[in-house]
């Protein structure tokens, strides 16, 4: 099917562009009323991500409603353990929950490495999605990166420190590369599940990258990032490990396209260290968007002229807090356009 705006898959190869291509982490969610509207209408978060109409739905509302170049699946990082046979469940305002943790060799025999078939509901929504989109943007996959996964399948839940995570990093390294393995083959599985159904970019969410030092994150979770990236030939990458300050400079040796930068990470300082053969996405602090509409577009423009002229997709530094003020995405996504 023909592109009728194909910003950012041009964005991701370095291509020329006529201007940035813009869109948000978590842009389909609890921002908008519409979502809360169609989630209010099932019985939970994973009820919605797993109705393959609705998910689409919610996946296609900011791209009518928000004006972003690109739409990202509805799902969440959190499919990858329950298809790997660790469910999940989702707490309302506490976030996810494992009922089960992964702690122990026992733990792990009951485990499998999913080969993408359990996560159908995900591969039907990106069909749907495809078909309703037209051609309209681009539709991004995506999964969490084995590090991040590996946490809260040994966590079992949200934490500040993850803790018991990366203690089973010092006191059990083998079964934690074990688990990695898993993760990281079965997330290869469900990538390649996604670009089949239709995905044409995939971005991998590092979230708790920044939790590791530098000699821990070289060890236990850039190899695996790595074996994705190879593993992945078809369509563009995008890495996003969020405070992974240290770890930028082997970051740009990844294969893949582009690299997501938090706000945390200067951005001159980013492109000398990630070097000028990738795209560099992001990467406005999500808090600027709590200011008001001058303040948004000072600091949308600030962010801009700092890419000016390299490789660059417009995004925030993290996804976007649900309590932000829908009209404000809209300033920040309307000043990334009228940028030049
Ligand atoms: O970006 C998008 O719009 C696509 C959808 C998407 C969701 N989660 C939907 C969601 C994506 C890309 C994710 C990724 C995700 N999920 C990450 C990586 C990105 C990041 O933020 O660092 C992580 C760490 C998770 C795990 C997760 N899921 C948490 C911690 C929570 C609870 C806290 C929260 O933000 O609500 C979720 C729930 C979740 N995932 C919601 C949505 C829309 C909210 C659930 C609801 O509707 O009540």
């Amino acid at each position: 099917m023909h592109l009728k705006n194909d910003l950012l898959l041009r964005a991701a190869k370095g291509e020329t562009i006529e201007r940035t291509p813009v869109w948000l982490m978590r842009q389909a969610g609890r921002i908008l009323p519409e979502y809360r509207k169609v989630r209010e209408s099932v019985s939970g978060f994973i009820e919605l991500a797993q109705t393959p109409e609705l998910a689409a739905e919610v996946t296609i509302q900011p791209v009518d409603l928000l004006g972003v170049d690109a739409a990202i699946i509805f799902s969440d990082i959190l499919v990858i353990p329950e298809a790997m046979g660790l469910p999940y469940e989702m707490v309302e305002k506490r976030g996810p929950l494992f009922p089960n943790t992964v702690r122990s060799e026992a733990d792990l025999k009951k485990l499998h490495v999913s080969d993408g078939s359990e996560l159908r509901y995900v591969t039907d929504a990106i069909t749907i999605t495809k078909k309703a989109l037209n051609g309209r943007v681009p539709l991004i996959g995506f999964a969490g990166a084995p590090w991040t996964i590996f946490s809260y399948m040994v966590e079992g839940h949200g934490s500040k420190t993850f803790s018991a995570a990366r203690e089973m990093l010092y006191t059990q390294p083998a079964f934690s590369h074990q688990l990695l393995q898993m993760i990281t083959d079965s997330t290869i599985n469900y990538l390649k599940a996604q670009i089949e159904a239709g995905a044409q970019l995939v971005q991998i969410f590092d979230s708790w990258a920044g939790i590791l030092g530098p000699k821990q994150y070289a060890e236990f979770s850039l190899p695996y990032i790595a074996q994705i990236c190879d593993a992945i030939t078809s369509v563009p990458k995008t890495v996003f490990a969020k405070g992974a300050f240290f770890a930028r400079e082997e970051m740009g040796k990844l294969n893949c396209e582009t690299i997501g930068l938090d706000w945390n990470m200067g951005i001159a300082e980013s492109r000398k260290l990630i070097g000028s053969g990738k795209t560099l996405q992001g990467n406005l602090d999500p808090a600027a968007l709590y200011g008001s509409e001058e303040q948004v577009r000072e600091a949308t423009i600030e962010m801009m002229e700092q890419f000016r002229g390299t490789r660059h997709i417009a995004n925030l530094g993290h996804g976007v807090y649900p309590d932000i003020n829908p009209e404000m995405v809209k300033v920040f996504i309307q000043t990334v356009k009228e940028f030049n």
